[in-house]
């Protein structure tokens, strides 16, 4: 059983997906943990509905990034963490605290990676014309929206859709690969292998396209 802290910022309806799977006794891992930034995140509330305990670590509170990152990894290490997962999180972390966790930091963004990393992913991929967009899970690297992809699901673009619209049918989509990317992961059924996550192909003879 891997043992998780979930970090959110808002809403946390990843860390209700996250939640819902980890009730199921063959699920490879549970929560621990949730950590927020944000003192009114709805997630907090999901998480104590839950029973999950509930850790606040505000960044205003702190002076320096680095001060505000070495009270997160503190509060991890207090709650045994062996993974992270990001749902929702919207605080860039630094490289310090990425290679301090390094390979053990999941997050879920709203578009296919490597497109639309960053901000106003649905705006943008609306306003460019691509066909399809989605939502990807991958290994957190330094860089912004980087790292090795876990899973990815693919939604055609309706271009007389608003953001909002789009935003909402790929979100169906991230409750479905978050779990699961969580699940190969706490299994060993998914490897990092330098830049690529490699998935048994028994586990997912597709290669992790949903
Ligand atoms: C999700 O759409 C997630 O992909 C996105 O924020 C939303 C959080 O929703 N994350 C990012 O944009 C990170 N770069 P939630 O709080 O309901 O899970």
């Amino acid at each position: 059983m891997l043992d998780v802290a979930v970090l959110v910022s808002g809403r946390g309806s990843n860390l209700q997906a996250l939640i819902d799977a980890c009730a199921d006794e063959d699920f490879p891992a549970r929560i621990v943990r949730v950590i927020s930034n944000n003192p009114d995140a709805y997630g907090l509330e999901r998480a104590r509905q839950a029973n999950i305990p509930t850790s606040v670590i505000n960044h205003r509170d702190y002076d320096s990034k680095e001060a505000f990152e070495e009270a997160l990894d503190k509060e991890l290490n207090a709650c045994k963490a062996k993974m992270i997962c990001l749902a929702g999180f919207m605080r860039i972390l630094e490289a310090r605290f990425v290679n301090r966790w390094k390979d053990r930091i999941l997050n879920i963004h709203p578009s296919l990676l490597p497109s639309f990393k960053g901000l106003h992913t649905h705006e943008r991929a609306l306003e460019s014309g691509v066909r399809f967009t989605g939502c990807t899970v991958h290994i957190v690297r330094p860089e912004m929206d980087d790292g090795p992809i876990i899973l990815q699901a693919a939604v055609a673009v309706n271009p007389d859709e608003t953001a909002d619209e789009l935003a909402a049918r790929i979100l169906e989509y991230e409750h479905i690969i978050y779990p699961e990317a969580l699940r190969l992961m706490a299994s060993g059924k998914a490897r990092i292998a330098g830049d690529k996550v490699i998935i048994e192909s028994a586990a997912y003879p597709d290669g992790g396209w949903i």
